[in-house]
């Protein structure tokens, strides 16, 4: 099994690697570039997800730490379901451009938001100011 540490960064670097996707086909859809339907574009992240899913719920399982009694934990997962609501908004089911492009950006900083709660582990995040 792999140590705490190691999951942690496995865990932070899908977190990076999901966000830096993202935005990247986010540009594509802004410019209509043909690649967003490349295979690889439409597989590798449900690659990285997965692994940013699973890593979070061992982390959670090693901590100890039950969603339900840490605020912290059960933000990020309504959180991260948002996020790939926005972001499948934002990439594919939006009707127009506009409401794509909103979507996009609300993804974005709903993502900001999860790794202000990380962080802090305050449910609030970088609202608590
Ligand atoms: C888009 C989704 C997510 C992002 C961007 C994200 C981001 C992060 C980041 C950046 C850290 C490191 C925090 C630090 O600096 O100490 C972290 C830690 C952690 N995350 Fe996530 N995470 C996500 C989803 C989840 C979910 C859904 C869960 C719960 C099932 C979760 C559970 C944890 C746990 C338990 C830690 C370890 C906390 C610690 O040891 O300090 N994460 N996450």
């Amino acid at each position: 099994m792999l140590d705490y540490a190691t999951l942690k960064a496995v865990h932070t670097g899908c977190a990076l690697l999901s966000i830096a996707g993202f935005v990247a086909r986010y540009l594509m859809m802004l410019s209509d570039a043909s690649a967003l339907r490349a295979r690889a574009v439409r597989v590798l992240p449900h690659l990285v997800d997965t692994v940013l899913l699973a890593s979070a719920v061992v982390l959670a399982w090693q901590l100890s730490a039950n969603p339900l009694r840490e605020a912290w934990l059960a933000t990020k997962i309504a959180a991260l379901l948002g996020y790939i609501v926005l972001g499948a908004v934002a990439l594919r089911y939006g009707r127009s451009k506009p409401l794509r492009a909103s979507a996009g950006i609300a993804a974005i900083l709903l993502f900001g938001f999860i790794v202000s709660v990380a962080r802090t582990k305050s449910p609030l995040g970088f609202l608590a100011g």
